[in-house]
């Protein structure tokens, strides 16, 4: 059995030619009434007032600190435990990543920890969604309000997930979700940004086609990217997004039998779910600890020879890949519980389609490894 460790649950082409056929006909192919409703739906599925459908989520992450006015040399606060696109999208805006630890059962960004590295020269905090779980958000808006400081949320890996009842997308300032293929909801590339403040939505409405003055189109307002949707990416976001009720639950119930099967193993552990929130499910990592009968990458490198891919994620944590050692950055004193579950996970195939039989196959092969 081959088993790649991502593959998206695609709408057929039928329907995706039936949804995007009004706009191919007219010539109107980007921005055109499919994004329209992309975004309405957007919206109605995060309880949020405003939507902009983005080319990619680290689009919405590069224009979010220009939105928000936030000067060069300020810095950020961001986990270390996260994606890159993070805090790359801080560096193209001329700012300061300040990476911090994380919480060591929910792998999320530590609200300690963010209190801790604040500094006179902190612009704003920025809380990560991990694997599709969202963090303390209540923690994390608590220190922004406390402290005066602009929050936002990379809800990359998160939407469809929630957090005190309410879905994500109205949590911060903003928040941006990736809608790439290894999402959930996928518009085979496309990122949301949701807001409920219109100025901000407005001004990102602009940005993601040059800055361009909304009303005569010439004049350009803003530092822009060209960061437009499609009518085709949009088509199949839509449709993705209708789907998006059934995706999280087919997860979720794959999510639990390896939870069953595979966390009790020696030496290996879960994330916690707190009662508080829900996930996407969009990552099903196992931890692997030193006291595990095989170590992390030892179970890596089996499991490719099995035909399984795996990844081992997020790794290495930010503040020590190559790029950021080149650009100014802070890390904190203590990134204890980071250097730990870096060095322990390990993400095991998870698409909503996959089936029980790819799902035994996997467990079983880990069984054998550290059983
Ligand atoms: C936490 C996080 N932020 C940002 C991104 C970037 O998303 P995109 O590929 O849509 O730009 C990802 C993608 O995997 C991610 O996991």
């Amino acid at each position: 059995m081959q088993l790649s460790i991502i593959r998206p649950t695609l709408p057929s082409m039928s329907e995706i030619m039936q949804l995007v056929g009004p706009s191919w006909d007219s010539g109107s192919i980007t921005l055109g009434p499919t994004v329209k409703l992309l975004e309405e739906e957007a919206c109605q599925r995060t309880g949020t007032k405003y939507s902009v459908a983005l080319s990619t989520c680290t689009a919405g992450l590069m224009m979010i600190p220009g939105a928000l006015g936030l000067p060069r040399g300020k810095e950020v606060i961001v986990p270390s435990f996260t994606f890159a696109a993070t805090a790359q999208a801080l560096l193209w805006n001329g700012l300061t990543p300040v990476f911090c630890d994380c919480l060591p059962e929910t792998c999320t960004i530590d609200p300690v920890d963010i209190e801790r590295n604040l500094s006179p020269n902190t612009g704003a905090i920025c809380g990560v969604s991990v694997f599709g779980l969202p963090p303390d958000n209540e923690a994390l808006l608590d220190v922004a309000d406390r402290k005066g400081l602009p929050i936002y949320f990379d809800s990359a890996q998160g939407l469809g997930a929630t957090y005190q009842d309410r879905p994500l997308g109205g949590f911060g300032l903003c928040e941006v979700f990736s809608m790439s293929p290894t999402k959930v909801v996928t518009a085979v590339e496309g990122g949301l940004l949701t807001t409920n403040d219109r100025a901000l939505a407005e001004r990102i409405r602009s940005m993601r086609d040059y800055g361009k003055d909304p009303i005569n189109g010439e004049e350009m307002h803003h530092l822009g990217l060209s960061a437009r949707m499609s009518e085709l990416h949009a088509a199949v976001g839509l449709l993705s997004l209708r789907m998006m009720d059934e995706l999280v639950k087919a997860r979720m119930e794959l999510i639990a039998i390896y939870r069953d099967r595979l966390s009790t193993l020696p030496g290996c552990w879960v994330q916690k779910f707190p009662s508080d929130r829900t996930t996407s499910g969009n990552y099903f990592v196992l931890f692997i600890t030193e006291s595990a009968r095989a170590s992390r990458d030892e179970v890596y490198q089996a499991l490719r020879v099995a035909g399984i891919q795996t990844k081992r994620y997020f790794y290495p944590p930010l503040h020590e890949h190559t790029l950021f050692q080149q650009f100014p950055k802070r890390v904190s004193s203590n990134l204890r519980h980071t250097m730990k579950i870096s060095r322990e996970g390990l993400a095991l195939p998870l698409y909503s389609h996959t089936t029980l039989e790819e799902i035994n196959y996997v467990c079983m092969q880990v069984e054998q490894l550290l059983g």
